[in-house]
């Protein structure tokens, strides 16, 4: 490839990035070949049935989208005022990246579905052992997620804590059902067993390939930010993002629900135990976004 096409090419392929579905890829494809090319318009259709070869017609040029020589699309531009051989060759290059990404995003997707039910039947299986689970990782869930939007997380990060929230206390089932469904407070004994779920979390994770990029969240969510927590009382940024806000979201779901042996706290006194813990047992910029997200559902 000349150099200068090579540089048109690099500068598409990172402009086009890693999108995370195919629609996305096709969409920032149309823009990106639209202004290379000066064209009028630029339309991706995404179908098995479309042509084999390159065509030009009056300014229209489709060109195949060929995904390891099978046919996923084509691409078609309109209104190019003219296109040398080198401008064409450029193109089915630029083309056949587009198929590329194309071909990754679906696959990325149906991973991300076959791993969504992969989830499901562990929180179901979970469900079925601890009685309170099911709310507890609801509640986390919402309270995570809306705590890494107030922060400003993307989109992806998020996606990622909520699949966390859903399975943080998956270690659980590693420990006693007697413990985990006690009607009355737990004892030291009791407690030392408990502190052993996020190390079952990370052996059951591991032998879930799909899953394994969700346990650093999981095992240190009883991390405190002062270094005090469990299991490895790692501190401050030592201690992932997604497992600060999860620690977080955690605790105070636990706060607001009632227990058999105790009862749940006032939303008053909620605030103000996560506003004396802030920089002790949570991270200050999480426990503001937490504040933030309450204050905002209290008006
Ligand atoms: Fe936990
Ligand atoms: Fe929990």
């Amino acid at each position: 490839m000349p150099d200068s096409m090579l540089t048109k090419f690099l500068r598409f392929s990172v402009d086009l990035g890693f999108p995370d579905s195919p629609a996305r890829v096709v969409k920032r494809a149309e823009k990106l070949l639209k202004q290379a090319f000066g064209a009028r318009s630029c339309k991706i259709h995404l179908s098995t049935s479309s042509p084999a070869s390159p065509t030009v017609e009056k300014g229209s040029i489709r060109i195949p989208l060929l995904e390891r020589k099978r046919r996923i699309g084509v691409c078609e531009l309109k209104g190019v005022k003219h296109c040398s051989t080198s401008s064409r060759s450029l193109l089915e290059k630029l083309c056949a990246e587009t198929a590329a990404r194309t071909a990754l995003a679906a696959y990325k997707e149906r991973l991300i579905d076959g791993s969504e039910n992969v989830i499901k039947a562990f929180s179901t299986g979970m469900d079925f052992y601890d009685r309170f689970t099911e709310q507890h990782s609801e509640a986390v869930r919402d309270y995570a997620a809306a705590i890494a939007g107030e922060m400003g997380m993307s989109r992806s990060g998020i996606k990622d804590l909520v699949r966390a929230a859903h399975l943080h206390d998956i270690g659980k089932v590693g420990i006693s059902p007697r413990i985990i469904n006690k009607k009355h407070k737990l004892s030291s004994e009791d407690w030392k067993e408990i502190k052993k779920h996020p190390m079952v979390a990370k052996t059951i994770l591991d032998g879930a390939e799909s899953l394994r990029g969700l346990i650093p969240a999981i095992v240190y969510h009883h991390e405190r930010y002062d270094g005090k927590g469990y299991p490895c009382g790692l501190q401050k940024d030592e201690i992932p993002v997604h497992a600060r806000i999860l620690g977080a979201a955690d605790s105070y779901a636990t706060m607001m629900a009632n227990r058999p042996y105790r009862k749940a706290m006032s939303f008053d006194r909620a605030v103000r135990t996560l506003i004396r813990s802030s920089g002790t047992r949570f991270d200050p910029k999480v426990v503001k976004a937490l504040l933030k997200v309450l204050r905002k559902r209290s008006t």
